[in-house]
């Protein structure tokens, strides 16, 4: 599997999942303020789908500083590669400035300028050690993989007073795959999936999240943002029947490392999973929260 392919392939599905009302209030927050400069930190940017996605917007204001962090630097080359090859068919001007650790990216577009720092670094190391006071932490399909209540206050350590957390795309404890062959060994494999993503993660993080964002300060805008993936006209959109072959594989590679059902049940399953792929049979969901945090 290639996770800089499968992030991609990701890319459409996200498109149909995000919740326009969680990111209408987001755009009416940054309206709102007073400074026309957005310093926006991202964690877990991946291969840098969240700043495209933020540039083809019209609502950020017209100086925005945006550092892309990632742990892996695989990740983040291919970000730092991507996004000039991006950014000019759509008429901006690119230019590299900075040098080695403090690369950046920026591009222009009429009045719009937008400065890209590209970081490979450990969100919650960097977070800690971060001088830096930042308008907005991005967090996208990340939550999860960390405890939601650490992460939280993590990310208002590095925001200014009034900055705000957008965290979409937050697993929350739901998937199915359809059609299903044995219900029971079906929820028995689904439960250790589960198991396993909650050993340094949070199966539930979306709902954990809500909870403690509520708690502890204001949720904006909270709602679902499920990934619904199914075929039509006898195939997937997209790069969509490459990213269901990677969650296949995540899913009973978690499975595997989490013990308990034997190795061949779960080639098995996903042998049977990728045939439903490949018939363009197969109907994936995963339940997912979008949220906006004060
Ligand atoms: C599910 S992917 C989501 C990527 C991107 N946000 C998106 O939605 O396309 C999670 C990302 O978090 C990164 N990641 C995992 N743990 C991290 C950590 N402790 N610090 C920084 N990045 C991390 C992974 O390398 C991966 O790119």
């Amino acid at each position: 599997m290639n996770f800089q392919r499968y992030l991609s392939a990701k890319r459409s599905v996200d498109d149909r999942a995000l919740d326009r009302r969680v990111e209408t209030r987001l755009a009416e927050e940054i309206r709102g303020r007073e400074d026309d400069r957005l310093r926006v930190l991202e964690v877990g940017a991946g291969i840098g789908s969240s700043v495209t996605r933020l540039l083809a917007r019209p609502w950020p204001p017209d100086r925005v500083e945006y550092t892309a962090l990632d742990i892996d630097p695989e990740n983040v080359a291919f970000a730092r590669e991507r996004l000039p090859a991006w950014a000019a068919p759509r008429g901006f001007a690119v230019r590299r400035a900075g040098e080695n650790a403090d690369d950046r990216v920026v591009l222009t577009r009429g009045q719009r300028r937008t400065e890209v720092r590209f970081r490979t670094a450990d969100a919650f190391e960097f977070l800690d050690a971060t001088d830096r006071e930042f308008d907005l932490v991005v967090a996208q399909a990340f939550v999860d993989l960390a405890d939601p209540a650490d992460a939280l206050a993590a990310f208002r350590g590095a925001l200014a007073s009034d900055g705000l957390a957008y965290c979409p795309i937050t697993y929350d404890g739901a998937t199915s795959f359809d059609p299903v062959h044995d219900p029971d060994f079906e929820e028995r494999f689904l439960d250790s999936f589960h198991r396993h993503l909650d050993d340094g993660g949070d199966s539930r993080a979306g709902r954990h999240l809500l909870a403690e964002a509520s708690e502890t300060g204001e949720v904006l805008a909270a709602a679902g943002s499920d990934w619904v993936v199914h075929p039509r006209e006898g195939g997937y959109p997209a790069d969509e029947a490459y990213f269901l072959d990677c969650i296949v594989a995540m899913v009973a590679g978690a499975v595997r490392k989490e013990g308990g059902i034997k190795d061949d049940r779960i080639a098995e399953w996903a042998t049977r999973r990728r045939e439903q792929i490949g018939d363009a049979e197969l109907v994936y969901c995963a339940h997912q929260l979008d949220l906006l945090v004060r």
